[in-house]
């Protein structure tokens, strides 16, 4: 019992946490631990960032950390967006900065760049003429970095996953309603064709009751992982050493909580989570070692298991299956099933497929289907975000859409508690799996306001004024 109690706290990152808060868990079981922590945190929402509406920006200002290979695209696609400027652009790695920065050369955005020291993006967030901070680096980093630009009152869109441990869920839904400021994960799957097609087509009916979703990231980055040029410092292969369970769930979950209302009318509640063993990651690491000694570090750790499996129930009686495995050499897929009670859809495998009944549509149907229930957004920006690209247009369209919010004053399509939970899928999964999977509750981030937030807004009938340039 003491062992598991031990275990928990490590897990859902309560061992740092003040003892006001571990005294609650002296002399419980695990079991009760958890609720008893769930339950005190849940009683005290500050205000409730579902749905704010921040105070109209006519420009925003942002400010860039991390600019590895996600971040420098997105500081372009932000070039083509109007009302934009780009005030700071923050990296370690001088050559990194000096990329990003030529490129802006000759335009109207002349940013001051950080990176002298690990701290330099802190003065970044001390500025008064920044609106929002962007973060792209490594997820050890992502909460103290949007907590920190926050607490210094900047909005915050920062990458997937937001958070590591249960603990740093909680410290953003604490900034984020203290200071009343967004934290928008950037969760990008949720702005895919597919996705919002679906979306659209829920809202609508199109699937009756849904009674079960899957989503899953499976993409093979076995080679990228040992990688000595692919990932800053081999930051992605260490989080798989000493972590088993979903690290990088919000690929698959975003799009489908969404489609669910998560959040927006059910809520999960608890969760079961298996992993297989690792057949892949240590084979690979004693291969290298054998003629670099760089690797020799990497040999016999405790590898993640490769596949990993999470299943969640609902309040509603509604069930989610996400997985995880990024080693396998197997075609990339997102799954992304939606079933219904009166229909199907399902974007991976390759075609994305809808089915009314037992069989799944034509080409000519699915085309019929699509024109019918596109959303606005598709409709709106559609081509331009396929010509300034991400991802097949993606990320494109989150940005847009982000800063199209920010500068109209309309709450954004993710909040804090949407980052929260997606990201919380990994440290609850790690600790189902670390106790032959048994399930464990999943904290109400939303403190019981998920029975009144309204559904993400997809109509487009405030806003979409800002231009594409
Ligand atoms: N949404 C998506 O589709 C998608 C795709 C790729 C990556 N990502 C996410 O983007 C993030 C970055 O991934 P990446 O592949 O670009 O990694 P990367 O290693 O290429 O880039 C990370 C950058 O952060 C910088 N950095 C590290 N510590 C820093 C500090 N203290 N101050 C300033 N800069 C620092 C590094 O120098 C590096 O350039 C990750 O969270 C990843 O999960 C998301």
């Amino acid at each position: 019992m003491e062992t598991n109690r031990r275990e928990f706290l490590k897990l859902s990152g309560l061992a740092g946490m003040s003892l006001a808060g571990a005294g609650l868990l002296q002399g419980f079981t695990a079991d009760e631990a958890t609720a008893s922590y769930f339950a005190e945190k849940n009683a005290a929402q500050r205000f409730n960032m579902c749905g704010y509406a921040a105070p109209k920006l006519d420009k925003v200002r942002i400010g860039f950390i991390g600019l590895g290979n996600r971040g420098p695209a997105a500081v372009t696609r932000m070039t083509h967006i109007e009302g934009v400027e780009i005030k700071g652009l923050c990296d370690l790695r001088p050559e990194k900065l000096q990329l990003v920065n030529k490129k802006l050369a000759g335009t109207a955005h002349q940013p001051v760049l950080y990176g002298k020291t690990e701290d330099d993006w802190k003065k970044m967030c001390e500025r008064d003429d920044i609106d929002l901070v962007y973060i792209a680096t490594p997820w050890n980093l992502h909460t103290p970095m949007a907590v920190y630009a926050m607490n210094h009152g900047k909005h915050v869109c920062v990458e997937v996953p937001a958070a590591t441990t249960i603990d740093e869920c909680w410290q953003l839904v604490k900034a984020s309603e203290s200071t009343k400021k967004h934290c928008m994960m950037l969760e990008n799957n949720c702005y895919g064709f597919f996705e919002m097609l679906t979306l659209s087509m829920a809202r609508q009916g199109f699937f009756g009751e849904i009674v079960h979703c899957e989503g899953a990231y499976i993409h093979n980055l076995l080679a990228g992982h040992f990688s000595k040029e692919k990932y800053w410092n081999l930051w992605r292969l260490k989080e798989n050493i000493g972590r088993n369970g979903n690290l990088y769930p919000t690929h698959g979950l975003g799009p489908v909580a969404q489609v669910m209302n998560i959040n927006r009318g059910d809520k999960m509640e608890y969760l079961t989570s298996v992993s297989s063993n690792d057949f892949m990651m240590n084979d690979l690491a004693k291969k290298l070692a054998a003629n670099d000694a760089f690797y020799k570090p990497y040999v016999d750790k405790a590898y993640r298991g490769n596949m990993n499996t999470t299943t969640i129930r609902t309040s509603k009686g509604r069930t989610i299956m996400i997985q995880h495995d990024v080693t396998s050499p197997r075609p990339k897929s997102t799954i992304q099933l939606i079933s219904g009670t009166k229909a199907t859809a399902q974007g991976d495998p390759l075609p994305n497929r809808l089915a009314i009944g037992d069989k799944w549509a034509s080409a000519e149907e699915f085309k019929a289907l699509q024109e019918q229930y596109n959303p606005p957004l598709v409709k709106k920006i559609g081509d331009k975000a396929k010509k300034y690209g991400g991802h097949g247009g993606m990320d494109f369209f989150m940005d847009w859409r982000t800063i199209d919010c920010l500068r109209n004053g309309l709450p954004l399509d993710q909040d804090v508690y949407d980052a929260a939970l997606w990201s919380a899928i990994g440290p609850l999964s790690e600790w189902s799996v670390a106790h032959r999977s048994n399930s464990i509750d999943v904290p109400d981030f939303t403190a019981g306001s998920w029975k009144t937030n309204k559904p993400v807004d997809i109509s487009l009938e405030s806003g979409g004024t800002t231009r594409i340039i």
